[in-house]
């Protein structure tokens, strides 16, 4: 990712605790994360806590003209960031993912294939993770994959507690390295 993103993405952590990270994302950690998708048929994916963009600039640059991605952010300079790429298949919303469920349902939102996250879930006490991971579900079509990146592993328990499936594994190509939980509904 080049520097101007990186200074973006660390400037932004100075003012809001809620980014929970100091960089985003590593190029060739997206890119392993995102290695389960096939971008070849339209997709529909929500993507939560995008930030500056790591995933979303992957995400866009294979999926096809048809397919939607949904990013939901709280901060307003990664929104905004966003925002200025004008691509007509994202729609960014300022919002919490605790209100996912609305936010779907005020836009018309179709089931979506997949959902990806990387927003901080152990800052949440644990029913309000779940809370979170529910409204995901539910947002899935069936056999729709909930691909969640964390520094922490606490999560896998909570997403155990939702999903029926869920695989973990590690990905090692970032600083730290992260874990990474495949759950499907
Ligand atoms: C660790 S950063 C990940 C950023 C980016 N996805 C990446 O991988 O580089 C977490 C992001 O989640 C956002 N965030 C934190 N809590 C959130 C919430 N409740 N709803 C939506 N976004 C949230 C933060 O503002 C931040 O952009």
């Amino acid at each position: 990712m080049p520097g101007p993103q990186r200074w973006e993405f660390l400037k932004t952590f100075f003012r809001d605790p809620r980014v929970a990270s100091v960089s985003p994302t590593s190029p060739a950690a997206v890119a392993r994360i995102c290695q389960t998708f096939d971008f070849s048929s339209p997709l529909t994916i929500i993507e939560l806590g995008p930030g500056n963009g790591a995933f979303t600039r992957y995400l866009l640059s294979r999926m096809t003209a048809d397919s939607r991605l949904l990013a939901v952010e709280l901060n307003s300079t990664f929104v905004a960031t966003l925002n200025a790429w004008h691509d007509p298949r994202l729609a960014v919303v300022q919002d919490s993912a605790e209100n996912l469920s609305a936010l779907l349902a005020a836009r018309g939102f179709p089931p979506a294939d997949a959902a990806i996250s990387g927003i901080p879930f152990s800052f949440f006490p644990g029913e309000r993770q779940e809370g979170i991971m529910r409204q995901v579900a539910e947002a899935l079509k069936p056999g729709g994959v909930f691909i969640v990146y964390q520094f922490s592993p606490q999560v896998g328990a909570h997403l155990k507690a939702v999903f029926p499936r869920v695989a973990a594994r590690r990905v090692w190509r970032n600083l730290p390295p992260l874990s990474v939980y495949d759950a499907t509904r």
